[in-house]
């Protein structure tokens, strides 16, 4: 059904994994429309509670952009280039109710970088590579990576990484708070497994009200504490905070709907 994506499903876990290795991963086009509606689909299942995205083989997860696709592109189409991706898959990623977890299996730079960093948070192999070597191609990030990577390590940071077009290996990311675990290649994609299934257990519905008000945060014009005072009240009308709130009081394990 894809060609340069695969998917899989178990208990709960989608686990989507970028398949064009002989271009390190590279995100064309299709590649970003495929991510689309593979995340769509996901997101709009009832079964699918986490999303997982890695990269196919050991070396890495997106090595960026297709930068064959761009390199004769007019001021209007980066801009448009730029604005879609954004659209389809950055700021939907980062938007979607549903959890989704990058697993950096090797080079994240770029675009690849902008993408783990468009998850909701990040875990990484020992030999990750992460960075935003825009600068050197004469462009600049294009798909959040300006505005999301200050967020993520303070604006000195994201400005020396940019500036420098430098790349940063696992342990540094890990320091920077840019990924919250460093592990073996070996153990990346069960340790993934392990924390997407810890969320699994909880609410779904009080999950995707956490991302709004956490993302509320960043949001200009948005007054965060009032979206979570929000978010709060409507998780008193779901099915699930009647099961999670009984279960509690019958000292039982919630099962919920996910209503
Ligand atoms: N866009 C398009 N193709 C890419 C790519 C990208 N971002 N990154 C890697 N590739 C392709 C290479 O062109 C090469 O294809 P080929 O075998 O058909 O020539 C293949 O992937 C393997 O890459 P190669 O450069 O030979 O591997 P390497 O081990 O020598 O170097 C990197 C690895 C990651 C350092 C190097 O590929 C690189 O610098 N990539 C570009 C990173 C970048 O600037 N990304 C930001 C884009 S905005």
């Amino acid at each position: 059904m894809y060609t340069n994506i695969l998917t899989s499903h178990t208990n709960g876990i989608t686990t989507i994994t970028i398949n064009r290795p002989s271009k390190l991963n590279a995100l064309n086009k299709q590649t970003i429309q495929e991510l689309h509606d593979a995340i769509a689909v996901a997101d709009q299942s009832n079964t699918s509670k986490v999303i997982i995205i890695t990269g196919q083989g050991d070396k890495a997860f997106v090595a960026g952009a297709d930068i064959s696709e761009f390199s004769n592109f007019s001021i209007d189409q980066g801009e448009e280039l730029a604005a879609k991706g954004q659209e389809l898959l950055f700021d939907f990623i980062a938007n979607l109710g549903t959890p989704v977890i990058a697993a950096i299996n090797g080079f994240a730079l770029g675009g690849g970088l902008e993408l783990a960093m468009a998850a909701h948070f990040r875990i990484a192999s020992d030999t990750a590579k992460m960075g935003l070597p825009e600068v050197s191609l004469g462009v600049i990030p294009g798909y959040g990576g300006t505005q999301r990577l200050p967020q993520l390590i303070g604006k000195g940071r994201a400005m020396e990484m940019i500036m420098t077009a430098g790349m940063i290996n696992a342990n540094q990311a890990l320091a920077y708070g840019l990924v919250n675990h460093v592990v073996t290649l070996d153990e990346l994609l069960p340790l993934a497994e392990k924390l997407a299934s810890k969320i699994t257990r909880n609410s779904s519905i009080a999950i995707g009200a956490a991302i709004n008000a956490v993302n509320a945060c960043y949001e200009d014009g948005v007054n965060g504490f009032k979206t979570e005072i929000k978010e709060f009240g409507n998780c008193f009308g779901t099915e699930d905070f009647k099961e999670g709130t009984t279960a509690f009081l019958e000292k039982r394990k919630a099962d919920f709907p996910g209503k």
